[in-house]
């Protein structure tokens, strides 16, 4: 079963083995982030390719990553990413932009014959697509601002872009509370928000630069008004993923499927995320594990 021409890093020891196709088929996709928001690339990725396995590693112990260093997100991001590839993946989804901003260079290097898709490229190759003016505010973590991600990704494919990235921290407690929508989430929206669209014509196109943010997509579209297009890196990591995994798709006979580890408070976290994303299932079954 094993081969020399197929390497794939496996197991806690990093050792290299090598694998046939058929194996890495059957594997799963690994997917982490600091918490619920990645379900929101996780549903992308299942309504896309169904018959995929994913393995979802939700970060919660040490959640928020966006105010954190870029130190620190890279070793949490490593430490995620080193204890999916243990478990047995055939590639590695960032569903997170602010790791994906700071951490997917040193995950590549640790891991160099993995697949590793960030969400941030992803994104931006959709905000680039959708604005017509060129004028894209981006609202994200303050990691993912600071380490000017979008700016760099979106003028790398418009030159023309003229790109505002705006810190919403608060956005992901939200989201992580099962908040999603209200007088709390607008009035929290309005603050970081309004003093970007009561300007005239200032962007035509918001990009949800954190997976946390689609889930208060209704409020945020309401605020930003009807000229406002909404982007969000979900579907096109999707199809990234659907592009880098050719050949090493899931096997006609997969029937898919979903686990769901947390790095704590797994209850929590299956109350919330079934909450969230109903579609999931009832009494969701959450893993506990330490990184
Ligand atoms: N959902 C993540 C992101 O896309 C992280 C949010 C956080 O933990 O601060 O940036």
């Amino acid at each position: 079963m094993i081969n020399a021409e197929n390497p794939m890093l496996l197991g806690a020891s990093h050792t290299v083995f090598a694998v046939t196709d058929a194996i890495q088929s059957s594997y799963p996709v690994g997917i982490f982030d600091s918490g619920v928001g990645g379900l929101t690339v996780v549903a992308a990725i299942r309504r896309a390719m169904p018959r995929e396995k994913l393995l979802y590693l939700a970060d919660v112990a040490r959640q928020p990553y966006g105010t954190k260093s870029p130190r620190t997100v890279t070793r949490y991001a490593v430490q995620a990413a080193e204890f999916l590839v243990a478990r047995g993946i055939k590639a590695l989804v960032v569903a997170c932009n602010t790791a994906s901003a700071v951490a997917l260079e040193a995950i590549t290097a640790r891991f160099p014959h993995l697949p590793v898709l960030g969400v941030v490229e992803a994104g931006a190759a959709a905000a680039a697509l959708a604005s017509v003016s060129g004028r894209i505010i981006v609202a994200a973590t303050e990691g993912t601002c600071r380490s000017q991600a979008y700016e760099r990704a979106i003028m790398r494919r418009r030159g023309d872009a003229s790109v505002t990235c705006v810190a919403c921290p608060l956005f992901v407690t939200l989201a992580e509370e099962g908040l999603t929508d209200g007088a709390i989430v607008e009035s929290v929206a309005r603050h970081y928000l309004d003093p970007l669209f009561s300007r005239a014509n200032e962007g035509d196109c918001l990009v949800l630069g954190c997976t946390h943010f689609p889930l208060l997509a209704p409020a945020l579209g309401r605020l930003a008004g009807p000229g406002v297009r909404l982007v969000d890196c979900a579907e096109a990591t999707a199809i990234l993923l659907a592009e880098t995994l050719s050949g090493r798709e899931a096997l006609p006979d997969s029937q898919g499927g979903l686990t769901l580890i947390s790095t704590d408070a797994p209850e929590r976290f299956a109350r919330i995320a079934g909450r969230l994303f109903p579609a999931l299932g009832r009494d969701l079954a959450v893993e506990l594990a330490d990184l």
